[in-house]
């Protein structure tokens, strides 16, 4: 037998393959199995991202992000790292979530939470797409878009920790006044933005939506830190996030009820506090932000007083517990007799004095005010100062003169943020106005 050469074996293989190759050429179905699969339409890429958490600060961070589901579809995947320090290429990590429409619009909101990171770390994250791998099913990530900045917070004290706190942000209509504000609370460097409600006055109304997309634009476009992180937001809800003026107990609608359903795009937007409502965020061990809900989706007395309860016993020995809500106890413009005012002295504030709480933050009024310490509504050296009253871009008002609220040390109608710096064993407090002027400053110790 002679041996068959490469040629042989070239026109065997043909002859063997003839029919086949015929039969394909005749028939579409097979030739469109033998062609190139048709390229991915491009991602619907991201409309805002920004942070909040749902667990320790120190160890997790929640990504929320939107896309316009009408732009095409968009994985809730992620891709995040260590910032690499000298040049290093470290790996990254994956990580997915979930993502549930935003209602009343077109967009998406994404949601990631990110676990197991190490404290006081710079981290990157990038957004990106899913696509699998048919030959073994692998999912493979393909980034898109810009790689963004965050940073964990310290476990202990061991450095300053600075935040600002604020509410009654996108009041108005036009951007500028919050952009100030949000450029002069950013230029501060803080870890995180406490928002005590009135975020975006959309009183859950459809045809308003579009204010909430401003609301994040803006936001995304300033609040950052000088090196780039994105400053997270812990919130808290206001008057209006709520379809309805459920904020007030008055007469006349005792039947009308609370509820998280009417403030749809509230919990939507925010992993935290989730519903129902108030929730603890504790850092560390030395910080524990306790949001409220002061009569908007849920009543003050009862169920989640009965919370509050419970949640200050078990935060003792926590140097800084900070309840923030929005309707003030210790009001600088409205009236002391206000129901919602009256229902929050009557059922929180004797458990802040048990628990020896040093500060509270206060919003709704659209003013300035440091109270004096307060126990029981009298002034006491170890009592709580409530701070307040909610101007980040509103219109402000007319403070209620001293001697008519003999609570209040000093009340003033300002556009203000505060910038908190915790060590410890004190908080340093300054009010920075929107043209980024100091206007006051004192200092409160921490709970022995
Ligand atoms: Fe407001
Ligand atoms: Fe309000």
């Amino acid at each position: 037998m002679t041996p068959t050469t490469p040629s042989h074996l070239r026109r065997l293989l043909l002859l063997l393959l003839l029919p086949s190759l015929l039969w394909a050429a005749q028939d579409p179905a097979a030739k469109s199995a033998t062609k190139a699969p048709e390229p991915l339409p491009p991602p619907s890429l991201p409309e805002t991202v920004y942070l909040t958490w749902q667990r320790d600060p120190v160890t997790t961070m929640t990504v929320h992000w939107h896309t316009d589901w009408t732009k095409g579809f968009a994985d809730t995947a992620l891709e995040y790292r260590a910032a690499p320090a000298g040049g290093a290429d470290t790996p990254w990590s994956r990580a997915t979530g979930r993502a549930q429409p935003m209602p009343f619009t077109n967009r998406m909101v994404h949601t990631v939470e990110l676990t197991g990171l190490r404290g006081d770390t710079t981290y990157q994250f990038r957004l990106g797409r899913l696509t699998t791998r048919e030959s073994d099913g692998a999912l493979l990530f393909t980034a898109h878009g810009p790689v963004h900045r965050f940073r964990t917070l310290p476990a202990t004290l061991s450095r300053p920790v600075r935040f600002v706190s604020g509410g009654d942000i996108y009041g108005g209509s036009t951007s500028e006044l919050m952009a100030n504000m949000c450029k002069v609370a950013a230029s501060r460097d803080p870890e995180f933005a406490l928002l005590g409600g009135d975020i975006a006055y959309v009183n859950n109304e459809p045809k308003a939506a579009p204010r909430w997309f401003d609301f994040f634009r803006i936001w995304g476009d300033t609040m950052k830190t000088t090196d780039g992180r994105i400053i997270p937001i812990v919130p808290a809800i206001g008057n209006h996030e709520v379809h309805g003026d459920t904020y007030e107990i008055r007469g006349g609608a005792p039947n009308r009820g609370v509820s998280p359903d009417r403030a749809l795009f509230f919990y939507t937007l925010f992993a935290f506090p989730d519903r129902p409502g108030y929730n603890a965020l504790d850092v560390g061990n030395y910080l524990s932000l306790v949001a409220l809900d002061s009569y908007h989706s849920n009543p003050v007395p009862g169920a989640q007083t009965d919370w509050l309860k419970g949640a200050l016993e078990q935060r003792r020995h926590v140097p800084f517990v900070v309840p923030f809500y929005h309707v003030p106890a210790y009001p600088s413009h409205r009236s002391f007799a206000g129901a919602t005012s009256v229902a929050i002295r009557a059922n929180w504030v004797p458990l802040f004095d048990a628990a020896g709480v040093r500060f509270a933050f206060e919003n709704h009024d659209h003013t300035y005010k440091v109270t004096h310490p307060l126990r029981g509504g009298e002034k006491h050296p170890a009592g709580t100062r409530y701070l307040g009253d909610g101007a980040w871009a509103v219109g402000t008002r007319e403070t209620t003169p001293l001697d008519k609220a003999p609570y209040l040390e000093r009340a003033h109608s300002k556009n203000h943020v505060f910038v908190v710096t915790l060590s410890a064993d004190k908080a340093d407090f300054i009010a920075v106005d929107q043209k980024g002027e100091v206007f006051d400053t004192f200092t409160i110790a921490a709970k022995r």
